[in-house]
This record gives C-alpha cells, sequence and structure tokens, in this order.
C-alpha cells in the first residue's frame, strides 16, 4: 500500500509531480479508504457534518463555444435552446430562499446575449433582494472588466473550471481557438477582480493520463482557489466523444479526497455527474471529504435543456424538490444540509 506516500501528503499538502502519478496509478481499494477517512477528519474539523447546498439555477444554454465534451456545445444542432428571463431568474430565487436556500449559483453557457449591462442588472437585483445570500456566477470566460463589474454589482465568487492544465490535452478538448493560457489568465483575473475563486477539471476526460491529473492538482497548488469542482466525464450522444468511457466514481473519489488534504479548508462539491454515473456517487463524494452540494433549482421545463452529458439526474419531474432528495441522503450517511451562505471557513 502507500500509507507513507499519503501521510506525506496530508503533511506537506503536496506532493512532486511524480509521487502524484505514482499515488494515482498505484492505489488501491485500502488506499482509498485509509485517504478517505483522513480527508473526512479533516473536513469535519472545519466544517462539521454540515453540507452546504448551492441552489444552481442554468439560466441559458446558448453557447458560443465548441468543446468536444459539452451537450449544449454550439455545434448540437439538436438542443432546444433556451434563456431565463430576469424574472423567472428571480423567481427561482424566491422558490429556493423559501426552500431555506442562502446561496445561489448562475451558470450557463457562454451567452454573448448577457453582455456586462444584462448581467450586471440581474446580479444587482438578486443582491438588492437577497442581501444575505451568496451570489456564484459560472458564465465562462470573460475580460478583467467584466468580472471587475459584476463583482461591483454584488457578486462574490465565480465558478471556472480549467478542465486540464496541461496544453496537449487542453488542444484534445478544445478547438483551437480556445487556449488553456487564456482560461489560466481568465483565473487570475478572477482573483484580482475580487472574487472567492473556484476551478476544477473533469475525471476520465477523454486522452487523461494520471500525468495530466498531476499537473491538475499542482497547478490548483499554485492557483490556490477557494473552492474545486471534479466530477466524472460523462458522454453525450451528439458530441465528438459519444463513444468515449465515462469516468469512475472511484477515481474521482480518490481525487477528491487527495484535494482535501492538500487544502484542509476547500469549499469541495460533490457534483451531480458523481451522482449519475453511480446511485450513491454524491454520499460517497462526502464521505471521500467533500462538503458542498449543487442541488438544481432550474424551473423544471428547461431541466432536460441544459444537458451536458446523457442520463443527468434531476431533469425530471420527480426531481421538484431536489432539496428532500438530497436532505435525506446526507441524513443516510450521518451527514445534514446546512442552510447557509457556506463561506469558506
Ligand atoms: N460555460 C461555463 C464554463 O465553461 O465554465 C459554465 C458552464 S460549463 C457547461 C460547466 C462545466 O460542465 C464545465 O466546466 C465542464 O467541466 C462540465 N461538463 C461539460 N460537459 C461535460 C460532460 N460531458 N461530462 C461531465 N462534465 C461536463
Ligand atoms: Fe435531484 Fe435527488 S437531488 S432528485
Amino acid at each position: 500500500n502507500q500509507f507513507s506516500l499519503i501521510d506525506r501528503l496530508y503533511n506537506d499538502q503536496i506532493l512532486s509531480k511524480e509521487d502524484f502519478i505514482c499515488l494515482i496509478e498505484h492505489r488501491t481499494k485500502e488506499d482509498a479508504e485509509y485517504i478517505a477517512s483522513l480527508a473526512r477528519k479533516e473536513a469535519q474539523k472545519i466544517y462539521g457534518t454540515g453540507v452546504f447546498p448551492r441552489g444552481l439555477i442554468e439560466f441559458t444554454n446558448y453557447c458560443k463555444n465548441d468543446c468536444c465534451y459539452c451537450g449544449i456545445q454550439r455545434s448540437n444542432a439538436n438542443v432546444s435552446r433556451y434563456r431565463l428571463t430576469p424574472e423567472q431568474i428571480l423567481s427561482a430565487c424566491q422558490c429556493g430562499y423559501e426552500l431555506g436556500y442562502r446561496s445561489f449559483v448562475l451558470q450557463g453557457g457562454e451567452d454573448p446575449y448577457f453582455n456586462d449591462e444584462r448581467m450586471v442588472s440581474i446580479v444587482s437585483l438578486m443582491r438588492k433582494t437577497y442581501p444575505d445570500c451568496a451570489i456564484t456566477l459560472s458564465l465562462g470566460e470573460r475580460s478583467l472588466e467584466s468580472y471587475q463589474a459584476l463583482h461591483a454589482a454584488g457578486a462574490d465568487r465565480y465558478l471556472l473550471r480549467h478542465e486540464t492544465a496541461t496544453e496537449e490535452h487542453y488542444q484534445h478538448l478544445h478547438p483551437k481557438e480556445m487556449s488553456l493560457a487564456h482560461r489560466k489568465q481568465c483565473l487570475w483575473n478572477l482573483k484580482e477582480a475580487g472574487f472567492h475563486v473556484g476551478t476544477g477539471f473533469m475525471v476520465g476526460a477523454p486522452g487523461q493520463t494520471a500525468a495530466h491529473l498531476a499537473e491538475d492538482l499542482l497547478f490548483i497548488k499554485e492557483l490556490d482557489p477557494k473552492m474545486v469542482g471534479i466530477g466524472p466525464f460523462v458522454p453525450h450522444h451528439d458530441t465528438p466523444f459519444k463513444d468515449e468511457p465515462s469516468g469512475t466514481a472511484e477515481l474521482t473519489t480518490f481525487l477528491i479526497s487527495i484535494l482535501r488534504l492538500m487544502n484542509h479548508h476547500l469549499l469541495l462539491p460533490s457534483t451531480t455527474a458523481l451522482g449519475t454515473i453511480d446511485p450513491k456517487g454524491r454520499e460517497k463524494g462526502i464521505l471521500a471529504g467533500a462538503n458542498v452540494v449543487m442541488p438544481n433549482l432550474s424551473p423544471i421545463d428547461v431541466r432536460k435543456d441544459y444537458a451536458l452529458y446523457d442520463n443527468k439526474i434531476c431533469t425530471g419531474d420527480e426531481a421538484a424538490e431536489c432539496v428532500g432528495c438530497l436532505g435525506r441522503r446526507m441524513d443516510s450517511i450521518g451527514y445534514h444540509l446546512e442552510f447557509c451562505r457556506g463561506d469558506y471557513r
């Protein structure tokens, strides 16, 4: 087993690239159980057994990008495109607020319709209506000035996964018009603009190796974000990666534990993609050291149209109140949903 390498990660909160590769490539079931127990213990020291819910509002599925893995890429002519109005966004927040949420995430494709003027107006309205709530944005790559304006309007946090920190792999996942250098620059700009920043990557993305994952971990150490979102890659039938295999829950949870040991304070979601490939995926993520869940708050009738990958959970009528479902799931493993802003501690 690799307990001594795991102990070193626990003490130093970092490993060399070679050691990360070794840990990932030679991991065993015993290693996974051991690292998860350390990760859980550290998360509980800071956050207890509370799990922060963030209400996710998927407000547009228009996108100008063509990421090879993503179901709402611009080339997919089979997507029925929608945009929520400011009134629909506010009413989703109101539903969420009444259910107890104090943290909202506005996520969408890179939709030029939502220029700075429109976004600033939506964020200002949310800030004014819900002064006690955290507002997180996930709108992709924008200019520093745009990030500054959104932060000034009242947004607190921003999620932008770097996707992969290796240049060749980035090019394999994205068309030439996108670049890793620009993605990274956006992350530094978001920090400069004053956001609490989240980054992350997909586990088991096509072409991904242990060396790529090691680079991802080293980049995350350098960026020092407050949040890291990772979930398995899941294929979508209308994309170039339709025949590629999904990532696994086993590797995803192992990486969640590694990330927890790299920064005990991180806000680490147990993602919907993890719950999609494994019926107990979100529970397993929490038990591996995650401490955030992001239930869907989008209006029911548009949920099926925000299909980033196939078989996404929480898109049917049964998902009217994900918060109830997730509350029961957390209770079943000795955790509970903690309704608050869920700030970094
Ligand atoms: N447009 C914004 C951006 O690019 O950051 C936010 C929306 S984007 C759809 C959110 C995340 O979905 C991406 O960062 C990506 O990691 C994830 N995603 C896209 N397609 C996926 C797939 N097939 N399987 C798993 N995750 C996927
Ligand atoms: Fe959405 Fe279970 S969390 S239905």
